[in-house]
């Protein structure tokens, strides 16, 4: 069992051919509104692929949480562990696309009432995974004490740090992975200022890299994993992508190389088409 810990964003996404500057209006191209959040992007990545996985988080009782707990049902994704709050709205994501790349603004929403007490009360199911998946867009006391259960029992963990926030020191015991873009990933190592701390997160770091693929450490060593060439429509949750699959190719069992290979195939599956998780592989395509 996988259990994804995170956030669910209603994208509210517009493409243009215009990047707009401050004060001035374009006109755009089109406007969709597609599910999204890096948390669920992650949990549907790993169900597409085949894997049994439990989401944690939650809603808000408006119409875009309504709309987006059904379109979890129809792709398969366990609900009972998300609530769907009183009164609050479900996050969402302004996303600007334009040239195939994207600009983002979350405003949480329900993503913000996961408190540490809320992940108490989803200890079993943290104990219960072989695998637990966090990233940073609900609050990180939640993250920590996430962080904290999973250690108490032996689970793993992928910890994906984005939106950037420095990770404590204190968290990296309790972490097997981390994997930010090569952005977060400077940031992250220039935030320690000692040589041993640095040396120590390296050899959890899985960088991914856009079109370039990923890299990780090996006993000091830069081992890179290139990723195919694909025309790119919309990159959004890429990294997502990248990050469920991981989990799903770690939790069979292959080894770290192997488990990159995967997720860079299935990342650069996805941005073939338009929308966090529309581009996201089966395992049969991803074989093709
Ligand atoms: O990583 C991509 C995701 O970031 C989008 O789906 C958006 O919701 C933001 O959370
Ligand atoms: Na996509």
């Amino acid at each position: 069992m996988l259990t994804v810990i995170g956030s669910i964003n209603m994208d509210l996404v517009t493409l243009t051919n215009i990047n707009p500057s401050m004060g001035e209006t374009v006109m755009g191209e089109s406007f969709l509104t597609i599910p999204g959040g890096k948390g669920a992007n992650q949990a549907v990545a790993a169900a597409k692929l085949g894997a049994d996985v439990k989401m944690i988080g939650k809603v808000g009782d408006d119409l875009f949480g309504k709309e987006y707990m059904e379109y979890f049902q129809r792709q398969s994704i366990n609900v009972e562990k998300i609530s769907v709050e009183k009164g609050e709205k479900t996050g969402i994501a302004s996303i600007t696309v334009y040239q195939n790349d994207n600009k983002i603004i979350v405003v949480p929403g329900a993503n913000h009432l996961i408190t540490p007490e809320v992940i108490d009360s989803y200890k079993e199911d943290i104990l219960q995974s072989s695998w637990l998946l966090l990233q940073l867009e609900i609050p990180l006391a939640a993250v920590e004490r996430a962080l904290e259960i999973a250690k108490s029992g032996n689970v793993k963990v992928i910890l994906n740090p984005a939106p950037f926030h420095h990770i404590p020191e204190h968290w990296l015991e309790k972490i097997t992975y981390l994997t930010p873009n090569e952005y977060e990933a400077e940031q992250l190592l220039n935030a320690y200022s000692n040589e041993q701390i640095g040396n120590r997160v390296r050899e959890k770091l899985v960088i991914t890299k856009g079109d370039e693929g990923a890299e990780f450490f090996n006993e000091g060593k830069i081992v890179h994993i290139p990723a195919m060439k694909v025309e790119a429509v919309d990159t959004t949750g890429a990294g997502d992508t990248f990050n469920g699959a991981l989990a799903v190719a770690l939790s069979e069992g292959n080894t770290l190389e192997q488990a990159v290979a995967f997720a860079i195939k299935a990342a650069g599956l996805s941005v073939m088409k338009l929308g966090a998780q529309s581009g996201m592989p089966t395992r049969e395509e991803i074989s093709e």
